[in-house]
């Protein structure tokens, strides 16, 4: 009887979000003013399972992404992420063209088998090659050589791949196919990594191993590097991001660009898109500041027209009818916050914005019915706080939580001995000027006139490496899923019950009352 009564009591005051959120409904709440309550568990944290299926083809190991801002994501954040099972996004406050070559440098980053290597003819130049890896940003210099045919002829080695024989010809350079080793596909068997590692292990001081087809048409390249790499990674709980082809997750976030009659520039947003699909990008981001309106539906449609399975994330919504909009105009993912960001002023500026866990609750019912999932985009300074998000959205973005590590783009300052790395919010005007006006419905040029900013300039301390930082994350969303008995994040969703904080149990829930002398991270 008693047990049953408790059983009541813990019902009615631990509630599911549907009876939460609705008890709730005339006051916005985010992250401080809620907290889980725990449930009986069989689960240890380790044990947690923490991929995320965002689109059909995008899955993440980590439920976590690198926000697109040009204090945050370029290609080393990018890398960084996807190697720690997340997703990174290349921001756009750069020329399109170097936006395609931070995509490469992360596509091309660590490969297993490489089903697509870059090739070089024998009748190009060496100087032609080193054109290539520049503009490329390729981070390697050996190249197989083959045929108009792709029949294998040689491999370019990279001691030949200097300025100095810049006017040779490969065929003069090459090291000719007799000399290079190769291992037909068939021979690869069903664990074509556990093949090249025997093979690099009975080759002495050989790192490339070629794949062609029984009549010597290159197929693929191994190396010995990318072998080790990946026999390490599959020891690691959490796997690298990776496509089917092995490669890292890249997205890289889009403009709304507008022509000079003020039209959605149709032609160059899909000449960009499809530039950066070339490039192996996974994702693209229709970033802004206001995802429910006619620019972003559009931008979104066309791409979606153009590019039937390319996974389209959009926003930034905090209703459900900005979800359904752009669930209907073809977006697979859609951004939710607007306002909550550590460097946002738009609440203050424009007097809009919903905290994020209401904001949650709305959108992430529409977006089941609309079969979409959904980012807890800003405001996120905690572990505990993406475990709260995790409770209604797929995953997380994380600006300010990233902004001081090692692999954030610009360079570190010194103030009074301690190191920090600059912030700053896509919508100040700093960055505005650099580009990203268009994601607050401003024209580049407006930024000489008087527009309101809507981001500030900043600091972050200095964090050390983003594995650091992630580790730190994961522990403490593996932590949450543990009290909550929840082994995967579907779980995590499922169980969730909340209850609202009072000011006290804010003050209580951070360390008071002691002089603290090392932080918990
Ligand atoms: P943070 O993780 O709290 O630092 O928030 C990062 C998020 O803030 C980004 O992913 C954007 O959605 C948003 N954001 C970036 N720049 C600005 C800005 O200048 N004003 C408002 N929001 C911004």
């Amino acid at each position: 009887m008693a047990a049953t009564r408790n059983f009541n009591l813990d019902d009615t005051f631990y509630q599911n979000a549907e009876s939460f959120f609705m008890a709730n409904q005339k006051v916005g709440l985010t992250y401080d003013d809620i907290t889980l309550a725990t449930l009986y568990s069989e689960i240890l944290p380790r044990d947690t399972q923490l991929d995320t299926q965002l689109a059909d083809t995008l899955q993440l190991n980590i439920p976590v992404v690198s926000a697109d801002m040009d204090t945050v994501t370029e290609s080393r954040m990018a890398i960084a992420m996807a190697l720690n099972g997340g997703l990174g996004l290349i921001h756009y406050n750069m020329p399109e063209k170097q936006q395609l070559s931070e995509v490469s440098r992360v596509k091309y980053h660590v490969q297993g088998l490489i089903q697509d290597p870059i090739k070089v003819s024998p009748d190009d130049l060496i100087g032609d090659v080193l054109e290539r890896i520049e503009e490329r940003k390729f981070g390697f210099s050996t190249f197989p050589v083959v045929s108009k045919e792709n029949k294998l002829l040689g491999l370019l080695s990279g001691h030949v791949v200097k300025p100095r024989y810049a006017s040779k010809k490969v065929a003069e350079a090459l090291t000719p196919r007799d000399q290079v080793h190769s291992i037909r596909k068939k021979e690869l068997g069903k664990d074509p990594i556990a093949r090249a590692d025997k093979f690099f292990t009975e080759h002495l001081g050989i790192h490339k191993l070629l794949v062609v087809d029984d009549n010597d048409h290159l197929l693929g390249l191994i190396t010995m590097s990318d072998v080790e790499r990946i026999t390490q990674e599959r020891k690691a709980q959490f796997k690298p991001a990776r496509d089917a082809q092995f490669r890292l997750v890249c997205g890289a976030a889009v403009s709304a660009t507008r022509n000079a009659f003020g039209e959605l520039d149709r032609e160059r947003i899909l000449d960009h898109v499809g530039a950066l699909l070339e490039r192996g990008v996974d994702c693209v981001a229709v970033s802004t500041a206001h995802g429910h309106s006619k620019g972003v539906g559009d931008t979104v449609k066309v791409l979606r027209d153009a590019f039937p399975k390319l996974p389209i994330i959009a926003g930034n919504v905090t209703s459900g009818s900005g979800v359904e909009y752009l669930a209907d105009c073809g977006a697979n993912i859609i951004k939710i916050g607007q306002g909550p960001g550590s460097i946002c002023t738009t609440r203050i500026v424009a007097g809009v914005g919903i905290p994020q866990m209401t904001a949650l609750y709305i959108c992430s019912r529409m977006a089941a019915k609309k079969k979409v999932s959904i980012l807890a985009d800003g405001g996120i300074t905690k572990s505990g706080d993406i475990v709260k998000a995790l409770t209604l959205a797929q995953g997380v973005i994380c600006g300010g939580m990233l902004a001081g590590s090692a692999e954030s783009p610009g360079d570190m300052v010194e103030i009074a001995g301690k190191m920090y790395k600059q912030y700053r919010g896509m919508g100040s005007l700093a960055a505005m000027k650099a580009g990203s006006a268009a994601r607050y419905g401003h024209e580049k040029s407006d930024t000489t006139r008087k527009v309101a900013a809507e981001g500030i300039e900043a600091l972050k301390e200095s964090c050390g490496p983003v594995d650091r930082v992630l580790a730190t994350l994961i522990g403490g969303i593996q932590s949450g899923m543990g009290y909550l008995g929840a082994k995967n994040l579907s779980e995590l969703r499922e169980k969730a019950r909340y209850i609202r904080v009072s000011p006290a149990g804010q003050r209580e829930a951070a360390p008071h009352d002691v002089v603290e002398l090392k932080t918990g991270h």
